[in-house]
């Protein structure tokens, strides 16, 4: 992989490249839509990745060839401009803050490709915003701290982007740990790599194969319904920032004054926040078969209440459950289509491939894609 890249990488530039960059992509376990609530997310990091070569420039032009795309795009870093639709804004979004908050970035020739498939909810887009950031710091001989690049990463994704996303993604491809998940705390950014024992169960990533629809608007809404019902809970829990903020028993005395809707996001975020930490207990006891109802739950959850699932998400939950030895499954990401993420004993993962490979295309006319994945380590850099 790394040799077939320089030599891209030699044949489109005509030099060696000077670094390597490699960012995960990422399936969250369990804490859906909890993110921007100020709430727990328990994510692991996968083997698959965005991977970038690049040199130094002597002037403040960037190019970057993308061999997947066939395609090469180049800016000036004092006259960085959004363009509608471009692969390119993520990479341009992260130089944009880094230059705003002041460090100072260099030109450089850089070649981009992967292997995370795009708009299936494993995140590709905040892995080349962290390829990128890890990129343009490393040439610029920048020293930033992990959670600050996170963050920066975050906001390329907000404001250049247009995505209103939590932190999550960006977090868990910087931070991830081979065979462990994260449990990360959004509002203070405190986490604990937990343990996964990889020995007995695997990770199994099934997808829909259909893109995520309306994410961004639909999204950007979730997120709206959620403050709202922040602004009025507010009434009687007069200290509350968040909905991480208020308990599940706290919620009851008050949910039936909201209007139906905002009744139902808020019930969900408050009940998945609950189920984040309980499904770390379970993990930590060595319960899998309570992990993985807790998961099943949080399924249930984003399809009645938050409505971000979609009947081909709810059809592979629903196979995924009556395979003997699948401990949970759920859907995994922002929804509306993309994979679900299911926790499956070593000994089940060819019936579960099976079972998936044979009724999903039966009933949607799809043909799905089973990935069993590694935990992996977050983005590193290295010279080549
Ligand atoms: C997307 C966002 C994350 C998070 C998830 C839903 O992946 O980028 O910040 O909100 O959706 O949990």
């Amino acid at each position: 992989m790394m040799d077939e890249l320089r030599q891209t990488f030699r044949q489109h530039f005509g030099t060696a490249p000077e670094i390597y960059v490699r960012a995960p992509g990422r399936v969250n376990l369990i804490g859906e839509h909890t993110d921007y609530n100020d709430g727990f997310v328990f994510p692991i990091a996968i083997d698959r990745q965005i991977e970038i070569m690049a040199t130094r420039r002597s002037d403040r032009k960037v190019v970057i060839f993308s061999p997947d795309f066939d395609a090469t795009e180049s800016f000036m870093l004092d006259d960085i401009r959004h363009v509608d639709d471009s692969w390119c804004n993520y990479p341009k979004g992260v130089a944009y803050f880094l230059q705003k908050g002041g460090h100072e970035l260099t030109g450089g020739n850089a070649v981009i490709t992967g292997n995370i498939p795009l708009g299936a909810g494993l995140s590709s887009s905040a892995a080349v915003e962290v390829a990128s950031a890890l990129m343009f710091t490393t040439l610029a001989d920048v020293v930033m701290d992990k959670s600050s690049l996170a963050l920066l990463c975050q906001r390329a994704e907000n404001q250049f982007v247009g995505v209103h996303c939590g932190i999550m993604d960006q977090f868990i491809s910087l931070m991830g740990k081979k065979d462990h998940a994260l449990l990360l705390d959004c509002r203070s950014l405190e986490y604990d790599r937990v343990p996964i024992p990889m020995e007995d169960m695997r990770v199994v990533v099934c997808n829909t194969r259909v893109k995520r629809k309306l994410t961004g608007s639909e999204y950007n809404e979730r997120r709206a319904e959620c403050e709202r019902g922040v602004e009025m809970l507010k009434e009687w829990l007069p200290d509350i920032h968040a909905l991480r903020d208020v308990d599940s028993q706290q919620f009851k005395k008050y949910e039936a004054e909201l209007p139906p809707l905002t009744q139902k996001r808020c019930r969900y975020v408050i009940d998945e926040n609950e189920r984040v930490l309980a499904s770390v207990a379970a993990l930590r006891a060595r319960d899998y078969e309570r992990f993985g109802e807790l998961m099943f739950a949080s399924h249930r959850g984003l399809r009645d209440d938050y409505e971000v699932s979609c009947l081909e998400l709810d059809l592979m939950v629903e196979i995924a459950s009556g395979v003997d030895g699948v401990l949970g499954a759920r859907m995994t990401g922002a929804g509306f289509g993309g994979c679900t993420v299911n926790l499956v004993r070593e000994s089940s993962v060819s019936a579960i491939e099976a079972e998936i490979q044979k009724r999903y295309p039966q009933e949607t006319g799809i043909q799905p894609e089973v990935y069993i994945c590694q935990i992996a380590d977050g983005a590193s850099v290295s010279s080549t």
